[in-house]
């Protein structure tokens, strides 16, 4: 069942028309489609393949002819139709049951009405057909359904003709003028509303921009809208792309597996990414949506005018359009200090969920060589590290040469289904440089470990650094080559300020240094005085730094780098060696103490008003209890727990008047505005709420309630109530029942307040069995699943980890219920164990059995099979 990269081959039959009709029906939906197809002159082979399932096939006709038993064969999934002529015409007629869809892949109703979502390989649940990506066709749609039900009809492209039909029906008619893979179909039928405008593009012409939504909702499409417009504006100046379709529509779900889908000018999202409105939605909802309402955007060109070739190549279009949405969000705050902000928590991501990954059962490279199925690659790997590599493609060849690789790629490409390859060649050929080692970051799994080795010549006024890089072993990789890696390098004076740097390459006082053999050595000259070096600035590359930085140094950086992500850094290699230092006491029962220059310096950041809040708020913030672990060869998630509260606790007492005071001076009164400088103050206001609520008293949990009880937006309001519940206080209980209360009918605010109960440090596994029992709680829908389970099992780890293994039973049955309903989902609840070695022995036998239990499941899916194989496996 294992699919291989270098087993491609292309595709024996094209398809050049589609013309697809739907009589909707929950129970029983129509399909009919006619396809013009054709030989592909660069296949060898005679046999057209269409993919099926889940389908009941009602009649098959080849150029009129209808088609017996005997004139095809059905294997699995694959339909295929031996020694056809040149050109075909298809016609297929199957029947699906749209209301039994949970896996919520294909064909599905929420809520009602109907919904689609095909990538990867969901389009084969809808009818037979060439369901790869490399098949481009255009699609005519016809859509039928019941008029008062289902008012609204929505596929692809242009609007080209409605009415009425007889029995309360109606239709629409719907024409994608682009070629396009079937894993960009989409359909809606529903009940709903729109905010819409008309948008003046670039070269002039006028695009129709939709935000469809349910009618209680259109109070929340303002941000989206806003968004959409920004995302348009935003990639027809930074890169020259304009929207090629006069009409674009975005369509919100409550049902939904992943965050949204860039399905050709009907982007279907994930409700919790398109609704918004102060009284629900936190400033990190807010940024949720922008940074998705531009992604799926600038997937109209990065991923539908330009395709992968096969699901192997899906970083092509991962990688390249996070890196674009990441650049727009940062645009978009506009400053230096914000930028650097939005820099920070891409890098916090990288290290809490793609360097686990990345060390795991289930690494990959960016490009996999293989897979059991593809929705268990929509991975941290191909999105977010894909995204690293573009970035340090830009790094290599200069922003403007960056764009001229970005023109010769649309160029060469545009209309067809390429490989990471072609990305690469592009941006190589447009800069003229040699690229080819730069290949291993697409084929080799793994985190680097960059080591570096520092030594200053007084007399010569020299200053060299030695890298010495490796990278472990993965599963199927146990070698690896080196990487061509860009190493972003200041050197610090003791007066805190930049040297100027005789290097080639330097630009001002940070110079790319490319390292490309396992072991090099740069030499600065003119060095006057001993520096600090400030390595990997901007988090040049997605490796692991080890230098030996002395606490003094790391000081020094704390509050001078003028490369503000270094200068966070160096504060998270203070917290973090102190944070370990505590989880061995813990664990020893020795003495916790904190060492008085760690907190001075954090007051020194609190303090230091010349400092964007925003960016304050990343520098007090301390390495997440999943980073800690990390860090540990076994992990002991009680004593990380321990240890990080006691440092929370302590910052809260020692650095009391101090946090009172930023409490105070980052109020926002007035009327809400997500933006990033009035984020960034309400962020450090909580965050030093969050700090004063860790060590309890009387004070700090009276503030708490008081913001809590006059909060005007639902970022204070859900900050002063986790302070309460982590602080264990009395008006924690009461305040959650009023919180729902309040918010019972907003389904993304319930999805909240599970959340916040689930990572709650006192929720045991019982309490989560309870929370289940609720009457809001479903395990059908995704996002409340999620909010639930999954915040237990990945937010709470003191608690997941109980000593008695009861977490990891509760994980196991949950695991095996959701594969029932929805495959996609428990596979990423799956994922919870991967770590599952790197406990010690008890908790590890624990882990094995829930492990097993699951493999030993009866009707498991592929999906999950993988993902726990493989954890056993490796
Ligand atoms: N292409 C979508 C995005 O990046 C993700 C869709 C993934 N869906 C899935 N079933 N694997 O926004
Ligand atoms: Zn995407």
């Amino acid at each position: 069942q294992t699919i291989y990269r270098n087993d491609y081959t292309p595709p024996a039959y094209l398809v050049d028309t589609v013309e697809l009709g739907f009589d909707l029906d929950p129970a029983r939906t129509i399909v009919a489609s006619r396809l013009t197809m054709r030989r592909n002159p660069d296949s060898e082979r005679a046999e057209i393949e269409l993919y099926g399932e889940n389908l009941e096939l009602v009649a098959l006709r080849m150029n009129g002819k209808p088609l017996g038993k005997r004139d095809y064969r059905i294997d699995g999934n694959l339909l295929r139709i031996a020694n056809p002529p040149q050109d075909v015409t298809l016609e297929i007629e199957t029947i699906t049951a749209p209301e039994k869809n949970t896996t919520l892949n294909g064909l599905y109703v929420s809520n009602g009405s109907f919904f689609t979502q095909c990538e990867a390989e969901g389009f084969r649940n809808i009818t037979y057909f060439p369901d790869r990506p490399d098949v481009m066709a255009k699609f005519t749609v016809m859509l039928r359904a019941d008029k008062q039900k289902y008012p609204v009809l929505l596929s692809n492209g242009n609007l080209i003709e409605e009415g009425e039909l007889d029995d309360g029906r109606h239709f629409a008619k719907w024409e994608d003028p682009f070629k396009k893979p079937s894993y960009l179909f989409a359909l809606v039928a529903a009940q709903l509303v729109c905010q819409e405008e008309t948008f003046r593009l670039k070269d002039g012409r006028d695009a129709l921009l939709q935000v469809w939504v349910e009618e209680g909702n259109l109070d929340k499409t303002d941000y989206a809208m806003q968004s959409l417009k920004n995302s348009i504006r935003w990639d027809e100046e930074r890169f020259g792309l304009e929207l090629d379709l006069d009409r674009f529509m975005i369509v919100a779900v409550g049902d939904f597996n992943m965050g949204a889908m860039e399905n050709k000018g009907l982007n279907i999202f994930n409700t919790k990414f398109v609704l918004a409105n102060p009284r629900v939605a936190t400033d990190v909802d807010y940024a949720g949506i922008e940074a998705v309402v531009g992604h799926e955007y600038f997937h109209n060109w990065t991923g539908n005018r330009v395709t992968c070739r096969d699901w192997f190549q899906l970083s092509l279009k991962e990688g390249l359009t996070v890196f674009r949405d990441q650049e727009f969000s940062a645009d978009m705050i506009g400053t230096a200090s914000g930028r650097a902000v939005t820099r920070i928590e891409q890098v916090r991501t990288l290290r809490q969920a793609q360097f686990p990954e990345d060390a795991g059962p289930m690494a990959h490279p960016v490009r996999p060589d293989s897979f059991v199925e593809i929705n268990n690659f929509y991975t941290v790997t191909v999105y977010e590290k894909g995204a690293e590599v573009v970035r340090m493609l830009q790094t290599l060849v200069g922003r403007d040469g960056f764009r001229k690789g970005m023109d010769l790629y649309f160029e060469r490409h545009d209309g067809q289904a390429v490989t990471c390859d072609d990305f690469r060649n592009a941006m190589a050929d447009a800069n003229q440089r040699d690229l080819i080692l730069f290949e291993r970051w697409y084929s080799q799994a793994g985190t680097p470990i960059v080591k570096a080795r520092t030594q200053y010549d007084a007399d010569a006024k020299t200053y060299s650094i030695t890298f010495t890089q490796s990278c472990p072993a993965t599963p199927g990789q146990p070698k690896k080559l080196p990487f061509h890696i860009p190493i972003a390098v200041g050197l610090l004076g003791a007066d805190g300020r930049d040297m100027p740097l005789g290097q080639d390459g330097a630009n001002g006082s940070t110079a790319v240094l490319e390292l490309t053999e396992e072991t090099q050595t740069f030499n600065f000259t003119g060095v006057g005085e001993q520096p600090t070096p400030s390595i990997l600035r901007d988090f040049s590359a997605p490796v692991v730094l080890e230098y030996d930085y002395t606490d003094l140094e790391l000081l020094h950086l704390f509050s001078h780098d003028s490369d503000p992500v270094n200068r966070w850094e160096a504060g998270q290699r203070l917290a973090m060696q102190r944070l370990l230092r505590l989880t061995s006491a813990v664990a020893s029962g020795g003495k916790l103490e904190l060492d008085a220059t760690f907190i001075d310096a954090m007051r020194k950041i609190l303090t230091d008003d010349g400092l964007d809040p925003s960016f304050r708020e990343q520098a007090l913030l301390l390495p997440s209890e999943t980073m800690m672990a990390e860090q540990m060869s076994v992990v002991n998630p009680q004593a990380i727990n321990a240890a990080r509260q006691f440092v929370r606790a302590t910052i809260g007492t020692t650095l009391r008047t101090e946090l009172m005071q930023q409490y105070l001076a980052n109020m926002t009164p007035g009327e809400y505005s997500p933006d990033a400088l009035s984020a960034g103050r309400r962020g450090l206001k909580n965050l030093a709420l969050s700090y004063l609520a860790a060590a309890p008293d009387a004070d700090a949990i009276e503030l708490a309630q008081a913001q809590f009880d006059n909060a005007g937006n639902m970022t204070d309001r859900v900050a002063a109530l986790i302070g309460l519940i982590h602080a264990g206080a009395d008006s924690a209980a009461p305040a959650l029942q009023a919180f729902y209360a309040d918010f019972e009918k907003e389904a993304l605010v319930v999805d909240k307040w599970f959340a916040m109960q689930a990572a709650a440090p006192a929720t045991t596994v019982k309490a989560v069995r309870e929370l289940m029992k609720h009457r809001a709680f479903t395990l059908k829908n995704p996002n409340r699943a999620r909010s639930l389970i999954f915040s237990f099992c990945g937010a709470n780890p003191a608690q997941f980890h109980a000593p008695d293994g009861s977490g990891y039973a509760f994980w196991a049955e949950q695991v095996i219920a959701l594969d029932a309903l929805n495959p996609q989902v428990a596979s990423r609840l799956a994922r919870s164990l991967d770590r599952w070695r790197r406990y010690a022995p008890a908790l590890q036998g624990q882990m094995k059995k829930a492990l097993q239990k699951v493999a030993g499941g009866k009707k498991l899916s592929n999906d999950v099979r993988e993902v726990i194989s493989k954890a056993l496996a490796n």
